[in-house]
């Protein structure tokens, strides 16, 4: 990270404050096919990625690119409508610049979302899995590069990457709304691929319970500025299983659909009991 991007963060910073005056202390990172729960915010404001100065702009089918500011469950928050890949071709330092504008604007909390591949033999496609730590070894680190100590340590410690206690309030909400919730181990990938069977397995054993192409280096980054982080996947697939396993994007889209009702209830009870 190179003093430029300092100074483009402040510069993006002042320029949404312009507009929005507030300081959201959550902010919210929506995965594929994980749209819903912007529409419960009362916007207070929005503006598409395109209008931010030195904002990458969203390519994914999925993803409509923008920013929403506003209340929610009785907080001022800040959701990322569509996020960015590294196998889109950014580079990590693009892919964690709106985490690192979250802080700037004054987020504490950052909720992370996101649609992945499920490796347990209890998991079904729709289920909710509350990431509980994540293997983040087989993507690029976004803190690679010269370190700003303004802001972030050189060398992170990574021991509980998700709060526990943003996690035992998830297992609450969860018990409250009645809502069955799995948990493990994230392991992060570039893709854009899926993996093969062989690939799985291996994941598997290293003990991941579910594969997805986001989310950890967003991790890694809030970590490092300090952030308080909670994440949670939608198993849209299942990578182990007997029988033929062919994967599309649009059958991970529309499990995410069909399961985001639940992952928007549990983010907003958690966001109210912050
Ligand atoms: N692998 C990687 N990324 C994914 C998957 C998967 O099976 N499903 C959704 N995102």
């Amino acid at each position: 990270m190179t003093e430029n991007e300092i100074r483009k963060l402040e510069l993006t910073a002042a320029f949404i404050k312009k507009y929005y005056p507030f300081e959201p202390s959550v902010g919210i990172v929506l995965g594929s096919g994980i749209g819903n729960l912007a529409r419960e915010i009362e916007v207070e404001y929005q503006v598409e990625y395109s209008a931010i100065p030195d904002f990458p702009v969203s390519t994914v089918k999925g993803h409509s690119g923008e920013l929403i500011f506003g209340k929610l469950a009785g907080k001022r928050v800040v959701a990322m409508a569509g996020r960015f890949h590294y196998y889109e071709g950014y580079d990590v330092d693009q892919v964690v610049f709106p985490v690192r504008l979250m802080k700037y604007l004054g987020v504490k909390t950052l909720l992370l979302s996101n649609a992945a591949g499920g490796m347990q033999q209890d998991f079904q496609v729709g289920d909710l899995m509350l990431i509980t730590d994540h293997i983040s070894l087989f993507t690029v680190n976004p803190l690679i590069g010269t370190n700003q100590e303004s802001i972030g340590p050189r060398f992170p410690d990574m021991s509980e990457p998700y709060k526990k206690l943003l996690i035992e309030k998830a297992r609450i909400v969860a018990r409250e709304e009645g809502i069955e919730l799995k948990e493990g181990i994230y392991a992060g990938v570039t893709g854009p691929s899926f993996e093969t069977r062989a690939e799985y397995q291996l994941l598997h054993l290293a003990g991941a319970a579910a594969v997805g192409m986001s989310t950890v280096q967003e991790a890694i980054a809030a970590v490092h500025l300090g952030l308080d982080v909670f994440a949670m996947s939608i198993i849209t697939d299942l990578g182990i299983r007997k029988e033929a396993n062919i994967i599309t994007h649009e059958e991970v889209l529309e499990a995410a659909r069909l399961a985001e009702p639940r992952l928007t209830a549990i983010f907003k009870g958690l966001i109210g009991s912050i």
